[in-house]
């Protein structure tokens, strides 16, 4: 993929061109899924990759665990927990450590939004966005819209999908207002008023509709991507609308019934059940964040291989075996 990007830290990042062409390779690898006689392997050498994971993670870390295994590179669960990074280290150093002894890549989650823009100029190592702070979370929603298609949704252009719950607080709700519009969809975004992003462009906000009203968004959908309530990132302060989140914003089968809807109900993960959805619901046939989580590692396989073929000479420290000498 002719200039993929050696810091893939937003949807923004790429090209509507390398979007596609990740969609394509992703289909591939799925169509190998089930071929024992392994991938058509394109590396010259095994690669090494480690994932960085400075905050909790179920879905993303495992799903990049095996996608790295099922690509035939070696896999390090860099566990920063016990690293220097607690004895007072940069992250940068942590990185450039990491690429001096040998690793090609490194996926890292962190509660730090915007993190990683500090290395784009000059990366320490190549680096893919597991998730940062509020920021992007550019592979879910890749993943996401690869599963859109994969279920049938082919024809993108035109439909409508809601996105409810915290958005502003979701670094997925982000990344999807980034990258869905690309595709032609509408967008409307749905939730309590606190939950709704003000951060949009003067671009977005004339394309996507925000609104507070659950039922009228529900009307007008093709699907709806359900969020949690993030409290985590509420900073200590109790959410007014919580109690009543459930009653007010809480998606059940009798509530797609109520307008006869039969659409597709996503969810990133993990879900809050008698929340944000109703325990029928995530068991019923409208459910399919288990779609999400198996084509998650599709689609990660493509983001892993389109980064560290991407010829990139300007990551990390060049190693040209100078001596003693060469310091006078
Ligand atoms: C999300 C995340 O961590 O940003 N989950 C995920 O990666 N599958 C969503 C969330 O935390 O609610």
């Amino acid at each position: 993929m002719v200039n993929f990007p050696s810091v893939l830290e937003s949807i923004n990042d790429l090209s509507l061109k390398q979007t596609k062409d990740l969609l394509e390779l992703a289909s591939k690898f799925k169509g190998y899924a089930n071929d024992w006689q392994g991938l058509p392997t394109p590396f010259i050498r095994t690669p090494i990759i480690a994932t960085s994971f400075l905050e909790n993670s179920t879905r993303t870390k495992h799903s990049f665990a095996i996608a790295i295994k099922k690509l035939g590179a070696t896999y390090i669960d860099f566990n920063a927990e016990t690293s220097s990074l607690k004895k007072g280290e940069s992250l940068e150093e942590t990185l450039l450590t990491l690429h001096a002894q040998g690793t090609d890549l490194c996926i890292i989650r962190t509660n730090v939004s915007n993190q990683l823009s500090e290395f784009k100029d000059k990366p320490p190592i190549k680096i893919i966005n597991g998730g940062d702070g509020i920021n992007q979370h550019p592979t879910q929603a890749l993943l996401d819209l690869f599963t859109m298609k994969e279920i049938g949704l082919s024809k993108l252009q035109g439909k409508t999908i809601t996105i409810v719950g915290d958005i502003y607080h979701s670094r997925v709700g982000h990344s999807l207002i980034d990258l869905l519009p690309q595709f032609g969809i509408n967008l409307i975004l749905c939730g309590p008023q606190e939950c709704l992003p003000d951060d949009l462009s003067a671009e977005q906000k004339a394309k996507i509709t925000l609104t507070t009203n659950v039922d009228e968004a529900i009307e007008k959908s093709d699907l709806l991507y359900l969020l949690r309530i993030q409290k985590e990132r509420h900073e200590g302060q109790e959410a007014s609308y919580y109690e009543n989140y459930p009653a007010n914003y809480g998606i059940s089968v009798e509530r797609l019934k109520k307008h006869g809807k039969n659409i597709p109900i996503f969810h990133p993960g993990p879900a809050n059940v008698g929340v944000e959805i109703s325990e029928d619901l995530i068991k019923s046939k409208y459910y399919f964040g288990h779609e999400q989580v198996n084509n998650s590692v599709y689609m990660r396989m493509a983001i892993i291989q389109a980064v560290l073929q991407n010829q990139d000479k300007n990551v990390g420290i060049k190693f040209n075996g100078r001596t003693i000498q060469d310091l006078c």
